[in-house]
């Protein structure tokens, strides 16, 4: 990795603000590899070098991946002028500036969100080209029937909008589960909208080979574990 400024590479890191990480430089506490930082300027790699802060190491991660159960009303946004985001309901230990939510939920849409610094897996997650399924619960305002899951197994048309074919599985009275692995605007609604169904609450349950972690209430999370990371961009699917 290319050589960074210690200010930036510690406060990339949630240690503390730029200001406050260059008057810990000044005062001798940061150490690269055991030798004491003079200036916020000096340059690191910082996949290879290791920093103590009064002589406690900093266990470097350059990217974060949080699954977050996202609750409705809240936006699943970097950042909001009026409203709550997903960003704003982290939690101190996991804050940090390059966050942001990899793809989006509706307002009122709940369930499975992922938060992440790392751009090139959101942008495999959310391709099409990439096949990762998502799995979204959907209550309706009326029964399902077998000719909706055929509908939605055959693609959908809606005007110029055109939907992939989807996999639904009827799973009570009113109530779905569907695999889709497009993210178009309010996708899921539409589909429901085009065989005249309206959608009364929706929520993500799975994304890749990952599960909603169940035990995460509305607005909880927790980091992926390695194996999730992998399996958040497994291909398999199928409800
Ligand atoms: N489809 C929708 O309609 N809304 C979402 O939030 C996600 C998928």
């Amino acid at each position: 990795m290319a050589l960074q400024r210690t200010d930036k590479i510690l406060s990339s890191q949630n240690i503390a603000s730029r200001s406050e990480i260059k008057s810990m430089i000044k005062s001798g506490r940061i150490t690269a590899d055991g030798n004491t930082v003079k200036r916020p300027e000096e340059k690191y790699d910082p996949d290879n070098t290791e920093f103590a802060v009064d002589g406690v190491r900093i266990n470097f991660r350059k990217y974060l991946y949080i699954m977050m159960n996202k609750p409705q009303g809240v936006l699943s946004a970097s950042n909001d002028r009026y409203e709550k985001t997903v960003i704003d309901l982290l939690p101190e230990n996991l804050r940090r500036k390059d966050l942001f939510p990899a793809g989006r939920l509706d307002k009122n849409t709940e369930g499975f969100i992922l938060i992440t610094n790392d751009g090139e897996l959101s942008h495999k997650m959310l391709s099409p080209k990439s096949h990762v399924y998502k799995l979204y619960e959907a209550q309706t305002d009326r029964d399902l029937t077998d000719d909706d899951v055929k509908a939605f197994s055959k693609g959908i048309k809606v005007g110029e909008l055109s939907f992939m074919p989807a996999e639904m599985k009827i799973t009570g009275r009113n109530k779905a589960l569907v695999e889709i692995c497009e993210g178009k605007f309010h996708q899921i609604k539409k589909m429901f909208m085009a065989v005249g169904a309206e959608v009364i609450s929706l929520k993500r349950l799975r994304i890749g080979q990952v599960h909603l972690d169940e035990s995460l209430s509305p607005g909880e999370c927790r980091e992926l574990e390695p194996q999730e990371i992998i399996d958040i961009l497994s291909l398999n699917h199928g409800i």
